[in-house]
């Protein structure tokens, strides 16, 4: 049977998203007779953040251990697949709401992470935590880059082995070749996914 990449695609420009280009260099090299790629559009989903309502419902199906309720479904699959691929720009020193949204809506104890005397453990079963991105500045290494550094962390909540990113910087910067540094990081991420994923 197929392995299983989630891939959860936040590149919100559509066809000008250069985020989605250093994407789809990295799909082109997955090899699908493999790996079965689940690709979900965040911008199609129907997701909210959780308040009011719908907030107080996943309380009470939490509290009634209610896991395989469809509104986890996504959590569910996150939790299952082999591996997990995030694209997203970079945004106001992290990445779009849309995908902090996301998170909050797979963030689930029992699914995808879980509670013991020993504390926090992960849940996931996947091995690799894939983080495509392009930021209009440069924040390699510093502290005010939160996007990376917080996906980061989430691989090791989440319980997968491994994390991985591939970054483009200074696409909105002046004197600066942007097509040469998106192709840069385009073969970058594509040799990622053949030792990854062929
Ligand atoms: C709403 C918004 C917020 C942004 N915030 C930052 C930022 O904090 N720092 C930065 O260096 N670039 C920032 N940028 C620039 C993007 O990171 C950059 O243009 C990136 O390449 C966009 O990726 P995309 O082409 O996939 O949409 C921002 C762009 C937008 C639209």
């Amino acid at each position: 049977m197929a392995k299983k990449i989630l891939f959860v695609d936040c590149c919100l420009r559509g066809n000008e998203s250069r985020t989605k280009q250093l994407a789809d260099a990295f799909f082109s090299k997955v090899d699908k007779t493999a790996y079965e790629i689940k690709h979900v559009i965040l911008e199609k989903e129907d997701i909210k953040p959780l308040v009011g309502d719908f907030f107080w419902e996943r309380q009470k199906l939490l509290e009634h251990n209610e896991l395989s309720h469809p509104r986890f479904d996504r959590a569910r699959e996150f939790a299952a697949a082999d591996a997990v691929v995030i694209a997203a720009p970079f945004w106001d020193l992290s990445f779009p709401a849309l995908l902090k949204i996301f998170i909050e809506n797979v963030t689930i104890d029992g699914i995808t992470f879980g509670c013991s005397e020993k504390g926090i453990c992960g849940l996931c079963n996947g091995t690799d935590l894939v983080f495509l991105t392009t930021r209009g500045g440069f924040y390699a290494g510093s502290e005010d880059e939160q996007g990376s550094r917080y996906i980061d962390a989430l691989h090791r909540f989440f319980g997968f082995d491994h994390y991985h990113l591939v970054f483009a910087e200074g696409m909105d910067a002046d004197g600066i070749d942007t097509d040469s540094v998106l192709q840069k990081a385009c073969v970058q991420a594509e040799e990622l996914a053949e030792k990854l994923f062929s």
